[in-house]
């Protein structure tokens, strides 16, 4: 139905608005909303090889045989849970390909390639009439799936989400079997892909009328006197009820409810919702504004002349809303309410934030109306142990140690993220770039561009969207340009209120998508060819999509060809970007223009083993290492990034041999003046430059480092020290928190450490450590963040678990069951004392999951 042909409706008035508040939210509190939203994710059946020849036969439905069929016997298979990526556990092969970090998977290798998955669900008798929705967030690559022997999608690609309405081809009151091959056979990045159904699937049941997938969008407007909050609904309507008001009878209608972020009621309210039988979709514009902000209806009626004009908001707020930042990351929440016929038929949350974003050519990026520098770096999907199958709680990990550098944007490159790491986005306070894979104008990349846009527009962490990277074959030409037009329009249309970007490593150049892209970005090539960029375009906002690649091993000093390591002085970069953190972000940070950066990259990555290849298996372009563990670099970051005193101070100081020679020495700090001492001598107090760092050289001898910083008034604000250690005599476990949820998806992260006699961490200990569960947990991987590491993320189940540490840590993670209770995880060690360590499982609700 379009706009014009709907009802008009008259705007509410406060009072009236009130009442309705109050009366509604009595009548649905005791109502129960037939829509289902159930896991998918337990208990599938898992075959690695395309073992089945006439098994994906597409040319005719009903001839397929094999795991396709309902009849097949797959009890000889592997079990899995999901999210699962069956590319982490194949063993390292020189012969694969590097930048997929030489796992044996894609070209060359066709008995990795396919992996088959099957699992049945029951649907009950009182299902019939519902409608059934298949949705997958997401699996590498191309994807078949088949429902009862039916054919029902057959996506390309590895990273948008995909749904189906399979409600035709299910039994309602019986078994349903679901098999989907997942071919890997195809790369689409330069970078670790993993392979299989790699985030989680979801089975809706709703009723015949129902809100839409992605079928809510609440989103707020600033005006001087405040926010308004616009909600748009849709609704759908499958049901063949040829009546006049198309399945919504006679008293349908939609009510929103808004809760604060203390959970407390602020608004609510019912619009009916008149359909037309010849339509199967009903959208519903929505406004709430500010309750008794008179500025705010004055302003409204002198700017626009709207209010009134057919723009009057709908409901109201009472109270002056709590903005959303990455300082404090405050969440509302919408329920959306649909009844027809006097019946609930359907509820949704939709977990929203009141912000506003922009970018602005002279002062950059805009959060709620104000300069913020974005702090940003690109991050890829994996991580040790789980490959890309990353469990939510680990998205959130992730996201707090980068929060803990002074982090507050991430670039998801290069590709649309799994839903879960946007939610822990919101909930940390952590900015976003939503990136679309490619660039394209043609029907199956515009699909997946709305689909993105429309599963992420209600994350008040995403900042603003990216139509691609480095596309340096088209992108230059006027067809680029159409393309970046035709992208961003389709994003006006679904999102008035975030501008577009596109990640441009060609300097300073305005032709193609550079010449019609609404917020330049900058990959690299920051120099004096981008301040007359911007002095040749001064209305065009920039940003910096992409900078750093400056490279480095953790806690290892030296460049090491055949270890594989790089020194973590700072000192190794590309040379097509400038040569250090520091040089980098003085540049950015004077300009306010371009917006901040997104360093390349927050963590090291699977693959792309710049510069070294063989025997790196990974980058090293993090600021941390592949498990999170900071490299130097990040105290260079923190010290910039955020306001709290830090002073940090490298190499270690273990270095047997190199008695009386120079060693350089580097303060990362934020302090006014920092003070070197060595075993309690002064080697000289500097003064730090504003995004600087400090360095001396210092002749090596054995005992305690150390430094004091001092404030403007010289009066000691940090204390620090590095002490050559003893050897290694005992293991230190560390989880990342205490006590976790049993529902079968937590995890918990553990820090594994060496420590001397004196309880110092060893910085070189290499120790291999081998682990023991007991309990209600289930180890699923571990790490050390070595570039060069080729022992296993996984083992086979039962099998023991092990990993060395590199440069003193390793990492070892552990999953929750459904039980609650206490798990005991022990590390052994030869020559070491052990140690162990325990975490709670506490009893929760699981999210409602099929058996
Ligand atoms: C960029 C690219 C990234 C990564 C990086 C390494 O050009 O966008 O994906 O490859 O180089 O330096």
């Amino acid at each position: 139905m379009s706009a014009s042909n709907m009802k008009r409706i008259p705007p509410v008035r406060p009072l009236f608005a009130a009442v309705c508040a109050v009366f509604l939210a009595a009548q649905v509190l005791a109502a129960d909303s037939p829509r289902e939203h159930l896991s998918l994710d337990l208990n599938w059946k898992f075959h690695l090889g395309d073992d089945f020849p006439n098994a994906s036969d597409l040319s005719h439905l009903g001839t397929s045989t094999g795991p396709v069929t309902e009849r097949f016997d797959d009890s000889a298979w592997g079990s899995v849970n999901l999210p699962h990526d069956w590319a982490i556990e194949l063993p390292y092969d020189r012969t694969g390909d590097k930048d997929h970090s030489y796992r044996p998977i894609g070209p060359g290798f066709p008995k990795n390639d396919v992996g088959w998955y099957r699992r049945t669900f029951e649907l009950t008798a009182a299902d019939a009439g519902k409608r059934i929705w298949l949705t997958f967030d997401g699996a590498y690559r191309d994807t078949t799936v088949w429902v009862n022997g039916w054919l029902v999608c057959h996506p390309m690609g590895g990273y948008n989400p995909f749904r189906e309405d399979i409600t035709d081809v299910v039994h309602p009151g019986g078994r349903n079997t679901l098999a989907v091959r997942v071919d890997a056979s195809k790369f689409e990045g330069w970078f670790y892909e993993g392979a299989g159904i790699y985030r989680h699937v979801w089975l809706d049941k709703t009723a015949p009328v129902a809100i839409a997938p992605d079928g809510v969008f609440v989103y707020t407007k600033h005006f001087s006197g405040g926010p308004v909050i616009f909600i748009q609904t849709t609704i759908q309507n499958s049901s063949d009820d040829p009546s006049s008001n198309g399945g919504f009878g006679s008293s349908g209608g939609v009510t929103h409810q808004i809760y604060d972020p203390d959970g407390k009621m602020v608004a609510s309210f019912m619009q009916p919702m008149v359909g037309d039988s010849r339509t199967s979709t009903f959208h519903q514009d929505t406004k709430i504004g500010l309750l008794n902000q008179r500025e705010f209806d004055f302003s409204i009626c002198m700017g626009g002349g709207f209010w009134g004009g057919g723009w009057a908001p709908n409901g109201f707020i009472t109270n002056m809303p709590v903005l959303w930042s990455p300082e404090d990351p405050k969440l509302y929440k919408l329920v959306t309410l649909v009844r027809a016929d006097g019946q609930l038929v359907d509820q949704k949350e939709t977990s929203f934030g009141i912000r506003s974003v922009g970018f602005d050519a002279t002062n950059g990026f805009l959060l709620n109306g104000k300069h913020y520098e974005l702090q940003g770096v690109c991050i890829h999907q994996d991580w040790p142990g789980v490959g890309v199958a990353v469990p939510d709680s680990l998205q959130y990990f992730r996201v707090r140690r980068l929060k803990e550098m002074g982090c507050n944007a991430i670039r998801t490159a290069h590709n649309p993220p799994a839903p879960g790491f946007l939610d822990a986005c919101d909930q940390l306070g952590m900015l976003v770039m939503d990136e679309h894979r490619l660039p394209g104008a043609d029907t199956e990349t515009l699909r997946k561009w709305d689909d993105q846009v429309r599963r992420d527009r209600n994350h008040p962490s995403v900042a603003i969207w990216s139509i691609g990277n480095e596309e340096r074959g088209v992108q230059d030409t006027p067809q680029g340009a159409n393309v970046a037009r035709t992208m961003q329009a389709l994003v006006k249309r679904l999102d008035p209120t975030r501008p577009v970007t596109y990640a441009a490593p060609n300097g300073n150049t305005f032709r193609g998508i550079n010449s019609v892209i609404e917020v330049r970005g900058w990959n690299y090539f920051i120099d004096p060819g981008s301040d007359q960029y911007h002095a040749d375009h001064p209305n065009q906002p920039e940003v910096c999509t992409e900078q750093g690649s400056i490279v480095s091993t953790r806690g290892s000093y030296a460049n090491d060809w055949q270890h594989g390591d790089i020194s973590a002085y700072d000192t190794n970069w590309p040379g097509w970007t400038p040569p250090n953190a520091q040089t980098l972000w003085s540049f950015v940070a004077e300009r306010p223009w371009l917006s901040g950066m997104f360093v390349w990259s927050g963590f090291d990555y699977g693959g792309e083993p710049s510069p070294m290849g063989w025997p790196n298996i990974s980058s090293q372009f993090g600021i941390l290492d592949r498990c999170g563990f900071p490299k130097d670099a990040f105290y260079y970051y923190q010290s910039w990034w955020q306001t709290n005193p830090v002073l940090h101070l490298l190499p270690h100081w273990n270095w047997p041999g190199k008695e009386g020679q120079d060693l350089r020495v580097v303060a990362y700090s934020n302090c006014k003046q920092v003070e070197l001492f060595l075993n309690g001598v002064s080697q000289g107090r500097q003064e730090m430059k504003r995004n600087s760092d400090l360095a001396w050289q210092v002749k090596y001898a054995p005992g305690t480092l150390s430094a004091k910083g001092f404030d403007a008034a010289g009066k000691i604000i940090a204390e620090t020290k590095v002490e050559t250690t003893g050897d290694a005599t005992q293991i230190q476990l560390t989880p990342d928190r205490k006590t976790i949820n049993a529902d079968g998806e937590d995890v918990a992260v553990f820090t594994v450490a060496a420590l001397d006699t004196q309880g110092r961490a060893v910085p070189v200990a290499q120790n291999q450590i081998k682990f023991a569960l007991e309990g209600p947990g289930k180890i699923i991987g571990v790490g050390n963040g070595d570039p060069s590491c080729h022992e296993p993320d996984k083992v086979a189940e039962g099998a023991p678990w092990s990993r060395s540490l590199f440069n003193g840590l390793a990492q070892i993670i552990v999953q929750s069951t459904r039980n609650s209770g206490e798990f005991k995880l022990t590390a052994s060690a030869d020559g070491l004392a052990p140690a162990t360590a325990a975490v709670q499982t506490q009893p929760c609700t699981p999210r409602p999951a099929l058996p």
